[in-house]
């Protein structure tokens, strides 16, 4: 009997088990990953490059993540399930407070993730697991800092003191899950083995302790990028194009609707 996922079960799984996660935006993506028997669903401000088509996920707003994470929410049965929080919703510890409470109360998401490890989010941490708000956090490659960093950067295993610093203190004030994207895998494997949550990587390599995908890329629905590490195991934007262009010719020839779908 399939059981419901639960922070504890991901911990659990450390050493034992890679975990294994998808991002999702709304509900039938959620219930296909979820019936597919996916640990862990993302609802990530991701969102904004891939089903509103900008270029970064910076002008993601609170009210669109609780829109998706809605949506997913009704789609999940057994997955353990985050909302990402974004740009902007937790410089201050005050508006952090009240962003984060705002986002997993109308959710209902098991965790909320942060990105970054900077002194107001360290106490933004402390004080959401005070509340009883699960965290999970993120650095490396931190798609919210690309107008500072000048765009997407792998980081290198030359930076792995800075990053391991920030594991630690992450871990520390409380996270659950930490994700590292976009990094050396040599480095990912050190953050890795020296702290004891689990680390769930994208891009980061194989020493991670699970993966996470988005949705668009690993199914092959979203063209604009490809990074190296996005692995495609379905071509479904090709399938719906030529369903697409099926549907378009035999509604121009009569072929459809044919008896067989007409009352
Ligand atoms: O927004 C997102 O989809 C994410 C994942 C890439 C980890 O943060």
């Amino acid at each position: 009997m399939r059981k419901k996922v639960t922070i504890s079960t991901l911990l659990d799984k450390k050493g034992k088990e890679a975990i294994t996660s998808v991002t999702a935006y709304d509900y039938t993506s959620a219930q296909i990953l979820d019936s597919a028997g996916i640990d862990f669903i993302l609802v990530g401000d991701s969102l904004g490059m891939v089903m509103q088509g900008m270029p970064n996920t910076v002008s993601v707003t609170v009210d669109e993540m609780i829109y998706h994470g809605k949506m997913v929410r009704r789609g999940i049965k057994y997955a353990f399930m985050a909302v990402d929080m974004p740009f902007g919703s937790y410089v201050s510890l005050e508006d952090g407070l009240i962003n984060c409470i705002r986002v997993a109360k109308e959710t209902g998401a098991d965790a909320i993730k942060i990105e970054g490890a900077d002194p107001v989010t360290l106490e933004l941490i402390r004080r959401l697991l005070t509340a009883g708000v699960c965290v999970l956090g993120h650095i490396g490659l931190q798609p919210q800092q690309i107008n500072v960093m000048g765009g997407f950067r792998v980081q290198r295993f030359s930076n792995s003191d800075k990053l391991l610093d920030e594991a630690q203190a992450l871990e520390n004030a409380g996270i659950k899950l930490l994700v590292l994207e976009g990094m050396e895998s040599a480095c990912a494997g050190r953050i890795t083995e020296s702290i004891t949550i689990p680390t769930i990587g994208i891009g980061a390599g194989v020493r991670c302790d699970g993966q996470v995908l988005v949705y668009h890329d690993i199914f092959g629905l979203y063209s604009e990028m490809t990074p190296k590490f996005v692995k495609k195991y379905a071509e479904t934007g090709g399938i719906i194009k030529a369903a697409a262009e099926r549907y378009i010719e035999e509604v121009r020839s009569g072929v459809f609707p044919s008896d067989e779908y007409s009352y």
